[in-house]
């Protein structure tokens, strides 16, 4: 009977003979051995040593003739690497090939750029780095999941499909409905409050849409947002839930994905800053000030760009910062307006560290029938594909509200990656749909 093992598993297995199906990631001789870097969809990858005394001629053989990605069953024992701390090896006793990978396999062990990379994204997936970040998402879906699950939110699924527009016309994606125009969903929030109406408290966690023609490290057009959304509820009370969820994702992960984030190169006590909570909470006016002092040619009015994020982020010495009552001008026609002061949205944002820039929007939404009625109106959407969303607040309306996370941005974020391509197995971008 084999002891068949996953690679990240190897160091509870020392002086002990054991078995890896995997594929080979990278091979080197050295003399009369050989190396090989084998690779098991576990975090990192397994030297396994090679060497004629260990194993049949066969076995030996075998090793010599073997291209990058063929797919192979290795037997050997677990050895403590000499001087590294946590790393092993394999002498290999034993070697069966289930496939010899053709040899050109494209991604080789020089740089690519991304471009290349990215045509090749089915490949891509395979490396250790990719890997990482794959099982990273993984982890803080759970959390997310998790999250909401113990503070009994219950999970409703939004349509993908829909008629109605949530966050502005501009970023569409139109699909012909039988005779009907019908758009990608752009966020499950409409729907989220009808579930807060029916549940009390729930979230929405899908693909969500959005015909972005600009190019970013931010952007994606498809992309994954979780969306709670609650009755009887604050502004205060959201940027609580929202600064518990993302403390809880970077705790998570620091505990979870140790391993994956040391593959990642992640700077570890940036993250455990976050895990920390206590985000700062910023008025839009005091915001728009500290912008003005720190030389950022904002004005009143305005909606923040990477720039002001980034400068943000840096002003408050890496923590995630909430900002809150925006303009009401630069909000959607959901938002509901401070009772106080009508020119302010109970809306709030938070931006992340680092320049990974809006991972929250979110806020308090409109649930007087009249004033919502006229907003639907005024933005020029069409008043018929509203009604049963204006139903809400002709029915039993409360205050309510919810935000948005998005995910790829989180798992950049937590990732410590450069650009939002790499958190998600096939990204769709300006000009990017294969494969
Ligand atoms: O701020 P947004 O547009 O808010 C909404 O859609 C609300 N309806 C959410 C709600 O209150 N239920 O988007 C929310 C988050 C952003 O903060 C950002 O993290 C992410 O979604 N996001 C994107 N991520 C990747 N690519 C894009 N094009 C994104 N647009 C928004
Ligand atoms: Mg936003």
């Amino acid at each position: 009977m084999k002891n068949f093992v996953r690679i990240s598993e190897v160091g509870n297995f020392v002086d002990q003979i054991v078995t890896i199906r995997g594929w080979l990631y990278n091979h080197r001789s050295s003399g009369k051995i050989r190396f090989l870097e084998l690779r098991d969809g576990s975090v990192g990858t397994l030297q396994a040593v090679v060497a004629p005394s260990n194993c049949s001629e066969q076995a030996f053989q075998t090793s010599g003739d073997l291209t990058q990605e063929s797919s192979v069953i290795v037997t050997g024992k677990v050895k403590k690497h000499p001087k590294k701390a946590d790393v092993y090896e394999l002498d290999v006793t034993d070697l069966e090939v289930e496939q010899k990978a053709d040899a050109n396999y494209p991604i080789s062990h020089k740089e690519h750029g991304p471009e290349f990379l990215m045509q090749q994204r089915h490949l891509w997936l395979r490396t250790p780095r990719q890997v990482a970040i794959a099982r990273t998402r993984a982890s803080i879906v759970k959390s997310i999941r998790d999250f909401f699950d113990n503070r009994g939110f219950v999970l409703m699924d939004a349509p993908i499909l829909t008629p109605s527009a949530c966050e502005g016309t501009s970023t569409l994606f139109e699909t012909n409905y039988f005779d009907e125009k019908a758009f990608l969903t752009q966020s499950g929030q409409l729907y989220g409050e009808v579930g807060a109406m029916a549940l009390g408290k729930t979230y929405v966690f899908g693909p969500t849409f959005r015909a972005e023609k600009s190019k970013t490290r931010k952007h994606l057009t498809e992309f994954w947002m979780v969306e709670p959304e609650i009755a009887f509820w604050s502004l205060e009370e959201n940027m609580e839930l929202g600064e518990e969820l993302v403390s809880t994702i970077a705790k998570e992960s620091l505990t979870r994905c140790r391993a994956e984030l040391a593959v990642l190169g992640r700077d570890i006590p940036k993250l455990e800053a976050v895990a920390k909570g206590g985000f700062p909470r910023v008025h839009y006016d005091e915001c728009v000030k500290m912008l003005q002092a720190n030389g950022m040619p904002v004005k009143w009015g305005d909606d923040f760009g990477a720039p002001e994020e980034q400068k943000i982020g840096d002003l408050f010495g890496g923590q995630p910062v909430w900002i809150h009552h925006f303009p009401k001008e630069i909000k959607s026609f959901y938002f509901k307006a401070d009772e106080n002061d009508a020119r302010y949205a109970l809306g709030c944002d938070l931006i992340a560290p680092e320049g990974y820039g809006e991972v929250i929007g979110g806020g308090i939404r409109e649930e007087d029938y009249e004033t919502l009625r006229e907003a639907v109106i005024k933005t020029g959407l069409k008043l018929e594909d509203y009604e049963w969303y204006l139903d809400l607040r002709r029915y039993g309306s409360v205050p309510h509200g919810g935000f948005g996370l998005g995910l790829e941005r989180t798992v950049a974020w937590v990732c410590g990656l450069d650009h939002v391509r790499e958190t998600i197995a096939f990204p769709r971008m300006l000009n990017y749909i294969r494969p």
